[in-house]
C-alpha cells in the first residue's frame, strides 16, 4: 500500500519536464493520475525530454507503475476545455483528491518584456496560461473535493513570482506567478473549513530538458552561482516537496509558498 493509495490525481501540463516528474511521483506513492497536457508528446521537442520508445506518452509510464492513469489534450487557457477534460478523468478515474495546477511558462526570450515595454498581447496569454489556468482547473475539481470533505491543492508559481529578474526582463511571466501566489493564500482560506488544502511550489532554477539547454547557452555557473547549494535543481527535488504536499505528512499547511529554489531567494 502506497501513501496515496486509492487517491485520484490530476497532474496538469505532466507530458514533460517538472509535471511528469509529479505525475510519476504520484503513481509511485499508488495514487491513479489524470494528464492534462496541451500535447501529450510535448516530450518529443526537446532531445533531453525523450521517454523510452515503448511508451507513448507519460501516461503509459504511469500505468506501468501499476495504478490507472487517463490523458486528455486540452489547452489549460479554455474553461471549457479544462472542465470537459476533467470530466472525462472523473468518469474514468473517480472524483479527484489531489490536484497539481502544473501547466504553465512564459513566451519569448528572458531578455524581453522589460516591466516598462511589457507586450500586453504576450501577458494576456501568459495569464490566461498561468492563472486563469489554474484557476479553471481549481474550479472543476473542487465540487468534488467539496463532496468528499477532502483535498490537496498545489498550485506552481516561480522564483520569478517572488522576485524580479535582475534587469526587471520577462516580467509578463513573473506578474502571472506572481499572481498565482496571492490566489493560493485567498483559496486557501475559503476551502479550509471543507478540509482542503492548497499550497503553492516555487521552482528555482531547475534542469529540465527544455532549460537546460538555454543554461547552457547562457552559462550554468551563471544560475548555480545565484543558490546556496551551487547546483541547478532537478524534476526530482520538485517532485519531493509535492509528495509533502500531497499526503498527510503536510494536513496542517496551508495557505504557503515552498521556494525550491536551492537558496536563491533568501
Ligand atoms: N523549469 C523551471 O526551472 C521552472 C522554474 C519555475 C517555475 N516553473 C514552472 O513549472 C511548471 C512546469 O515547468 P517546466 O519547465 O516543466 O515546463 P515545460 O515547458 O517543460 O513543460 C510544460 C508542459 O505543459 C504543457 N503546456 C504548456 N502550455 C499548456 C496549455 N496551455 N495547456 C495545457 N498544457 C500546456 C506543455 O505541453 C508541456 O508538456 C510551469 O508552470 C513553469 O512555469 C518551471
Amino acid at each position: 500500500m502506497g501513501k496515496l493509495s486509492g487517491k485520484v490525481a490530476i497532474v496538469t501540463g505532466a507530458a514533460r519536464g517538472i509535471g511528469r516528474s509529479y505525475a510519476l511521483r504520484l503513481a509511485e506513492l499508488g495514487a491513479d493520475v489524470g494528464v492534462i497536457d496541451i500535447d501529450l508528446k510535448s516530450y518529443l521537442h526537446f532531445e533531453k525530454e525523450k521517454i523510452g520508445e515503448k511508451y507513448e506518452s507519460v501516461v503509459d509510464e504511469i500505468k506501468e507503475l501499476g495504478v490507472k492513469s487517463f490523458g486528455v489534450e486540452a489547452d489549460i487557457s479554455e474553461q471549457d476545455q479544462v472542465q470537459t477534460a476533467i470530466n472525462k478523468i472523473v468518469g474514468h478515474l473517480g472524483e479527484v483528491d489531489i490536484l497539481v495546477a502544473n501547466a504553465g511558462g512564459g513566451s519569448g526570450p528572458i531578455s524581453g518584456n522589460a516591466a516598462s515595454e511589457m507586450d500586453l498581447e504576450q501577458l494576456e496569454t501568459v495569464m490566461k496560461r498561468n492563472l486563469n489556468g489554474t484557476i479553471y482547473s481549481v474550479k472543476a475539481v473542487v465540487p468534488g473535493m467539496k463532496k468528499k470533505g477532502y483535498g490537496k491543492i498545489v498550485t506552481v508559481t516561480s522564483i520569478a513570482g517572488l522576485q524580479s529578474t535582475y534587469k526587471g526582463t520577462y516580467s509578463h511571466y513573473g506578474v502571472t506567478k506572481a499572481a498565482i501566489v496571492s490566489y493560493t493564500k485567498y483559496l486557501a482560506q475559503d476551502l479550509g473549513p471543507y478540509n482542503i488544502t492548497v499550497n503553492a511550489i516555487a521552482p528555482g532554477y531547475i534542469g529540465t530538458g527544455r532549460l537546460i539547454e538555454q543554461f547552457e547557452r547562457e552559462g550554468v555557473e551563471n544560475y548555480t552561482n545565484q543558490t546556496a547549494l551551487k547546483r541547478l535543481g532537478t524534476p526530482e527535488d520538485c517532485a519531493n516537496v509535492i509528495e509533502f504536499l500531497t499526503t498527510n505528512l503536510s494536513d496542517y499547511v496551508t495557505g504557503t509558498t515552498i521556494h525550491v529554489t536551492g537558496g536563491v531567494v533568501k
